[in-house]
């Protein structure tokens, strides 16, 4: 029996989506084959990549002057193909908000000079740096910075002004609200949260930014070559594609960004503002800065850490852990999960509560 999943990923995917992929999974249309077990180069595999790439561009309304790029490696190689890419010998400037930050920062140096633009790490990553912190390079690179970070549960909910083309992580936010693509250079995300199964990163990148990426590098490494290729250098991860060509289609069903940010909003409100009216629990992040989509929680009695673990397990509702870097619980709440969701992890953390007062 399915449960409700709060992990932060991979992540619950649409109970809609999966049953669809079960009844296509031996017999994709007429093909006489799974999707699994045909050739990338097909034209009805090109057909339906074609469409969940038009699909994505539509969901989060990408200008034209954009490459949407289908790659592999995770969001973690996009911190070692970002500066390789774009670094050109220039410093790069990066805001440090978190666990993810920090290791976008750690790999960025190992190839090029790094400026930290402004830091939260002093109040232990419960804020975001305000804008008029930044000390900002002349002549930087770009600007990087996490959108959502997934561990501490902080978001940046504008996006920052920088001097430098600004290059955004939102590997746990993308599609949960609508944004404003042109003001980014570049965007990417790992797919397993908010897009899709792991397997699958997310590029959208500004021709302008692009046209000035190194083309020296393994083919593999460069943009350029994988924009050129229609993200088909090597084999895609298919049936990654495929699946989170479903869940585009299926926010598109539900009346795209604008719809599922009402729901998330709620989502989020709902559960913080049951946390913060509670004598158990507390959220520690500021409130500006609070992640919609990972709400991590601490109990003031950490010796209930196991007992609330195992009872939430038994009453259906799991991944409630805590990152093990920061402890206590997060509650992950991606677009897959719903209100019913959180409602029942309200009314699980409600009950339990009472019971140790
Ligand atoms: C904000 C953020 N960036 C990067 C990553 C790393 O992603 P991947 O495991 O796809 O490399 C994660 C993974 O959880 C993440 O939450």
């Amino acid at each position: 029996m399915r449960k409700w999943n709060f992990s932060a990923g991979p992540a619950a995917i649409p109970e809609e989506v999966l049953s669809e992929a079960q009844a296509e999974l031996l017999e994709w249309k007429d093909s006489g084959m799974s999707i699994m077990e045909m050739s990338h180069r097909s034209s009805e595999y090109k057909s339906l990549a074609n469409k969940a790439r038009q699909d994505l561009i539509d969901l989060l309304n990408i200008p034209n002057n954009y490459q949407v790029l289908f790659l592999q490696g995770g969001a973690t190689l996009q911190f070692s193909m970002i500066p390789m890419n774009f670094a050109d010998q220039k410093i790069a400037d990066y805001l440090l908000t978190g666990t993810w930050s920090k290791k976008a920062i750690n790999e960025a140096s190992k190839i090029t000079a790094v400026n930290i633009a402004a830091s939260s790490e002093a109040c232990n990553f419960t804020e975001a740096p305000s804008q008029e912190n930044f000390d900002e390079s002349e002549d930087a690179a770009y600007f990087h910075y996490v959108a959502n970070e997934t561990i501490q549960g902080i978001a940046l909910h504008q996006p920052p002004k920088s001097k430098s083309p600004l290059i955004a992580d939102m590997s746990s936010v993308v599609l949960s609200e609508p944004i404003d693509v042109s003001k980014f250079s570049m965007i990417y995300a790992g797919a397993q949260k908010n897009i899709g199964p792991a397997g699958l990163t997310v590029c959208i990148i500004k021709q302008e930014l692009l046209d000035t990426a190194h083309t020296d590098l393994p083919a593999m490494l460069q943009y350029s070559e994988h924009a050129n290729a229609d993200s088909m250098l090597n084999t895609p991860p298919t049936f990654a594609w495929y699946m989170s060509g479903k869940v585009f289609a299926w926010l598109k069903s539900l009346g795209g960004l604008e719809a599922i940010a009402k729901i998330n909003n709620t989502k989020a409100k709902t559960l913080y503002e049951y946390i913060d009216q509670s004598d158990l629990y507390f959220n520690p992040v500021s409130k500006d800065n609070r992640s919609k989509m990972n709400i991590p929680f601490i109990l003031n009695n950490s010796d209930l850490d196991v007992e609330f673990l195992q009872a939430s397990y038994n009453a259906g509702l799991l991944n409630l852990k805590g990152h093990r870097s920061v402890g206590g619980m997060r509650a992950s709440i991606y677009n897959a999960i719903p209100q019913d969701a959180v409602d029942a992890l309200i009314s699980f953390m409600e009950e339990f509560e009472s019971k140790h007062r």
